[in-house]
């Protein structure tokens, strides 16, 4: 039980934490599911809320988590729990770090599907596997890699065995070192697609698609599904960040670390735009493929250029690699709670939690070949993990988490944890109190069904909304004239 007495393990600094953080970060999310779910919401307008998402919900949910995890040292459900309880408050918040391990678990279920995508990638490019030169044998190649059951599920179980293998030796071990030259990595081979994707007849289009703004294009469960990716990019409400962040030392600045880590994130996901797209344009592919999308487009761009088998080997390297780093981060809140509170080792604690994994992670493996017919309401089982965690359980936990710090908890707590300067705090505790609570609600009101929220048409009643209810929260609550006074 190493909850109370030993202090717990830090990462070697700022530095490491960052790097491990931004390795949770990027991953999948950037390069297979933000590109493709752009696609199915119609681009420029869904590029548009996703960002604001970020910047409105994204960094400051990200801030109140690290100093969650730091303050109370511990994985989600133990740190949210100390943290309430030094204010004196219930300990029923640390609901929210239930339902974050919770998520953390389930999103790990069907990101081992996708990364033993990657994984049998690398290896049809080392084999020459990937010969096809038009759109329609792409297609027949990801259909019939994942038409086979044993060795779609021999990919996630090695994934799963990858992931379970490092999170048991520990967590600083590897994860620093191998981000730190995964990262570039990714980057290089990302400028050397969008490089080739210049010449490739389609970069127009793409630029156009991503970047231009139709208003009314985007429905509301895209702009859900906007709100949702924000959380799933930066890894939040699913114990990732929160775990990482217990391990965090006290002298590091969590609002610079944010946000170095959500600019790296974001601009990844945009070049994986600039990447894919191109290819998909000039082949006259459908932007709203799907979950196959960056694998039936991107292998047609290594096919037609000069050392294309060597490019495309090492760029699904490293998003095997990126994927990896992701992975771990979601168990890292399971195992270390089975390790401070059932007083399991390290290693026991990642077998146990791998089984489990391993379990559920077939069963989303079928619904690409023996289950695709198991559905729900229109939805197989993977779809019901992707939908559940990103639409609802992490926007909730994310909502959760910012009521509990705006409003909840005494003001020195995360006063004295984040240790910004009196501008920098009043900013983030208007953020937390009332910009990312009500975008929060209104995606959800909006997404219900509940009322039909036109942004374009409807955003000075927002505002007004907002600094409605602002006026009236500093009224009934005087810690935002006293963060201003404090200057
Ligand atoms: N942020 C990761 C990605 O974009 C996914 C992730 C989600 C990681 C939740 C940890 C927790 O690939």
């Amino acid at each position: 039980m190493a909850s109370s007495g030993q202090p717990r393990i830090q990462w070697l600094g700022r530095w490491g934490f960052m790097l491990a953080a931004t390795g949770s970060a990027v991953g999948l999310g950037n390069i297979w599911k933000f590109p493709y779910i752009t696609g199915e919401y119609g681009g420029g307008a869904f590029v548009l809320v996703y960002l604001a998402c970020i910047l409105a919900v994204g960094v400051p949910v990200m801030m109140t988590e690290i100093a969650f995890g730091r303050r109370g040292r511990g994985s989600p459900i133990d740190a949210i729990r100390r943290v309430v309880n030094e204010s004196g408050r219930s300990s029923m918040w640390s609901l929210i770090g239930w339902m974050a391990m919770l998520c953390g678990f389930m999103v790990l279920s069907f990101y081992v599907v996708v990364a033993g995508w990657s994984f049998s990638y690398l290896w049809k490019m080392l084999t020459g596997g990937l010969a096809g030169t038009s759109v329609d044998e792409m297609a027949a190649v990801f259909g019939a890699n994942n038409a086979n059951p044993i060795t779609l599920g021999g990919w996630s179980t090695l994934v799963t065995l990858l992931t379970m293998i490092i999170v048991g030796k520990g967590v600083q071990e590897g994860i620093e070192k191998s981000v730190s030259w995964m990262m570039p990595g990714l980057v290089l081979m990302l400028v050397l697609l969008i490089g080739f994707g210049m010449f490739s007849g389609g970069f127009g289009d793409a630029v156009d698609f991503l970047f231009s703004f139709k208003a009314g294009s985007l429905s509301s469960e895209g702009m859900l599904a906007a709100l949702g990716h924000a959380f799933f990019t930066l890894s939040l409400a699913s114990g990732a960040i929160l775990t990482y962040g217990s391990y965090l030392p006290k002298d590091a600045s969590i609002g610079r670390t944010t946000l170095s880590v959500a600019v790296a994130d974001t601009v990844v996901a945009l070049m994986a735009g600039l990447a894919i797209f191109p290819v998909i344009f000039a082949n006259g592919m459908d932007p709203g493929e799907g979950p196959g999308l960056l694998f039936m487009s991107l292998p047609l761009a290594f096919q037609a250029m000069p050392l294309g088998t060597l490019f495309g080997a090492l760029f699904f390297l490293m998003l095997s690699m990126a994927a990896l780093t992701s992975s771990i981060s979601m168990v890292e809140a399971t195992v270390s709670w089975l390790c401070d509170n059932k007083g399991m080792s390290r290693k026991s604690a990642s077998w146990a939690t791998g089984i489990v994994l391993w379990l559920i992670s077939t069963l989303a493996m079928l619904s690409f070949n023996l289950g695709a017919d198991w559905t729900l309401a229109g939805k197989n089982f993977f779809d019901w993990l992707d939908y559940l965690t990103s639409r609802w359980m992490m926007p909730l936990g994310g909502l959760g988490m910012v009521l509990l710090a705006g409003f909840v908890l005494k003001s020195e707590t995360f006063r004295d944890e984040l240790g910004l300067a009196p501008l920098p705090y009043t900013l983030w505790l208007a953020m937390v109190r009332y910009v990312s609570p009500l975008g929060i609600l209104v995606i959800f009101v909006d997404a219900l069904g509940l009322y039909q929220v036109s942004f374009a048409a409807h955003w000075p009643v927002l505002l007004a909304l907002l600094v409605l209810v602002a006026v009236v929260g500093e009224a009934i609550s005087p810690r935002l004239r006293q963060a201003l006074s404090a200057r």
